[in-house]
Formats: structure tokens, sequence, C-alpha cells
């Protein structure tokens, strides 16, 4: 919910003195700051300096504690997940190799995960065409709302894809699957080798990603539901 607060009151400045608090050591400590000091550094007034920070805390992006001579400024975890996505989207910009990336953060699902991909008309195509045996389940990410949109890419642009097909057995019918090699990245963590499954009946702007992987992603990478990743996609 933070976020859509800090969609609709910061936007580029607010960030840039997010990014400046964070190079000052707002990430991992808590600097003491004066308005005018930072006004300085962005070169705007001391008013303004101050409505920036105000909107950054309204918006959950800042922790303040306000002093007799300055305040004690630290990025909170949304922030730090506001800096990732601008960090994400400059990669993409300047990084050959990868396409998309998607933010998320993880959730459990109804143990659906690992019934369908433990079948064997699915398990015998992983082993073929993925060159793995996925462990059983997917790990399931709900997506911010700016990578539901940015998903839609997925099936345009130049991605490395395999197509998983629909098959039955006596009594009903499995659907197709697409499976995208992915990288999945979480905090300093990072396991390269995995693949988003998309069925493909699945509506282009769903909220959900599920990942498959020869691992345990959660054991991995020590995840817990609500904790945030960045999804990267790679070109064919
Ligand atoms: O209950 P849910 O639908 O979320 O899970 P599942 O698909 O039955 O998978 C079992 C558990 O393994 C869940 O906690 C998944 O998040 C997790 N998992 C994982 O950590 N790494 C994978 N490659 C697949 C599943």
């Amino acid at each position: 919910m933070a976020e859509t607060v800090a969609a609709s009151t910061v936007g580029h400045d607010e960030l840039a003195a997010l990014k400046r608090i964070a190079l000052d050591g707002g990430l991992t400590g808590r600097p003491k700051l004066s308005c005018s000091g930072l006004a300085e550094r962005l070169d705007t007034s001391a008013q303004t300096a101050s409505r920036r920070l105000q909107r950054l805390e309204d918006g959950g992006l800042l922790d303040r504690e306000v002093l007799a001579d300055g305040q004690r400024v630290s990025v909170t975890q949304a922030g730090e997940a506001a800096l990732r996505r601008e960090y994400a989207s400059y990669r993409r910009l300047f990084e050959d190799g990868d396409t998309l990336s998607l933010d998320g953060t993880v959730t459990s699902g109804m143990g659906e995960g690992k019934h369908y991909i433990s079948l064997s008309g699915y398990m015998s195509q992983f082993r073929e065409r993925l060159g793995y045996e996925p462990y059983p389940g997917t790990l399931n990410v709900e997506l911010t709302a700016e990578s539901v949109r940015e998903r839609g890419a997925l099936e345009t642009a130049d991605i490395d894809a395999t197509p998983i097909d629909g098959w039955e057995d006596d009594d009903r019918t499995f659907g197709s699957a697409t499976c995208y090699a992915a990288r999945v990245e979480a905090g300093s963590e990072s396991y390269d080798g995995a693949h988003i499954i998309v069925p493909d009946r699945t509506h282009h702007d769903a909220t959900q990603l599920e990942l498959i992987a020869p691992v345990k992603l959660r054991g991995e990478l020590g995840l817990s539901d609500g904790d945030t990743l960045t999804v990267h996609l790679e070109a064919r």
C-alpha cells in the first residue's frame, strides 16, 4: 500500500534527494543531515529540500528523526526498492544481454505448483528441453504495478523462450506453457538458471509470476513471504 501512496507524491526530484541520502550512507546507517546542506547539494532552496524530505517520509521511503540542529535520516525498505527500480532501468539501458527485469515480492500459493510440476507429462519435457528436473513446486512472485505493465514484453521481446507442449491422460487434458530463462536476484544473492513458467492461457497482464528451478529458491536465496526480488530475463 505504501507504494501506491508513494507513487502519487514522489517524483523524480524526490528520488534524486533519496539517492543523495543513500550516497551519504542512508541505506546502511542514519546520517545526520541539515536541510540547507542537502539543498546545496541538490542545487535548490532549503524550503524545497525540506518539502522533498517530507514527501519521501509521507511516501514511506524515508525514516526521519528530527533533532534540535538537523535531522537523522535513513532509507526504508520501500525506499531501497524504489532506488533499485531506478538502478534496474538504467542497467537495462546500458547493459547487453538483460532485456527485461521484473520486480515483485515472494508469496505463497495454494500448493498447486507442486502438483503440476511433478506430473510426468511435464517433467519429461522439462528434463529434455530445459535440461533439468525442477524442484517440485513453483515460487510465486507478486509483481509491482510497473512490472505488471512490463511483463507484456515477455511475449514480444527477444527473450530466451522454451515451449512446453500440452498433453492428456485418460481423464483430462493439461495445457501448454512457455518457459523463459531467468536470473533471480534478491538482496546481495543471485541465482542463475531458473525459468519463469507461464501457462499459455494466462492473461498477459496477470499480477503473479511463477518460477521453477533445479533448486528450492527459498532455500537457495533465503527467501520468505514478503521479501522483494528481481527477475532478470535473458536475451536469446
Ligand atoms: O504453496 P505454493 O503454491 O506457494 O507452493 P508450491 O508450488 O507447492 O511449492 C512448494 C514450496 O516451495 C513453496 O513454498 C514455494 O514457494 C517453494 N519453491 C521454491 O522455493 N523454489 C522452487 N523452485 C519451487 C518452489
